[in-house]
């Protein structure tokens, strides 16, 4: 068996997170082991099979009757982190729970600005300056866990929703690998309910804005 750190990936639609996460592997030291998605139509199921990378799809229900299958997938596969890439259910508390600090997600703004949806429309509006996507871990409220990393980037004049969500993508996919790559090496660390990077505290975000 490999010693390779073994992630879960969840996703709802296309995938492009989930596709750079498995294109970024042979450079960084983990394995996709597992995709989960709660649609049996998402896109992004065939880029995992393409990749001989098994599939598990469930069905969201107001009783979570589903949470002790995934559960088990994920432990029979080995998985030390959940990875959200475009995961659009919000998920229940025990499930939260019983992975705690092992969950992360990928955001399309700079939070804490703009938890929720409709993030590119909504900077628009307000008139910001600078846009960004977000990696953090999940709690129970949303969009709200401890924020890793970030990566921004500047608004231009004549950008609408559409170019703007295009940018940030293209940011996401070496933002998401490059953050899981770090948790996979230790260099991002809970310990005693702090988050550290390289041995110290994490009091910003890592930025990483190319
Ligand atoms: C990404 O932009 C991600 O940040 C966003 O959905 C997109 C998924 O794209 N996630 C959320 O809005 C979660 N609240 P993908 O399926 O091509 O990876």
């Amino acid at each position: 068996m490999s010693n390779l750190f073994k992630i879960a990936v969840f996703i709802s639609g296309t995938g492009s997170n989930l596709k750079s996460i498995i294109e970024k592997q042979p450079q960084y030291p983990y394995q996709v082991s597992l995709v989960v998605s709660n649609n049996e139509n998402a896109k992004g199921l065939a880029i995992a099979k393409s990749h001989n990378i098994p599939t598990y799809v469930f069905k969201w229900d107001r009783n979570d009757s589903y949470l002790s299958k995934v559960h088990n997938q994920i432990k029979q596969a080995d998985c030390q982190l959940i990875v959200l890439a475009g995961f659009m259910k919000i998920l229940p508390k025990g499930f939260i729970d019983s992975f705690q600090n092992q969950i992360i997600n990928i955001h399309p703004s700079l939070l804490p600005k703009y938890p929720g949806l409709h993030t590119h429309q909504r900077v628009l509006d307000k008139g910001d300056k600078f846009h960004g996507t977000t990696v953090h871990y999940v709690n129970t409220e949303l969009d709200a866990g401890k924020i890793i990393a970030q990566s921004k980037i500047k608004i231009k004049k004549d950008d609408n929703k559409d170019t703007l969500a295009a940018r940030l993508l293209f940011r996401e996919h070496s933002l998401f690998p490059y953050t899981i790559y770090l948790i996979a090496q230790n260099r991002v660390k809970w310990r005693e309910n702090e988050l550290y990077f390289d041995q110290k505290i994490l009091t910003q975000p890592i930025e990483m804005n190319e």
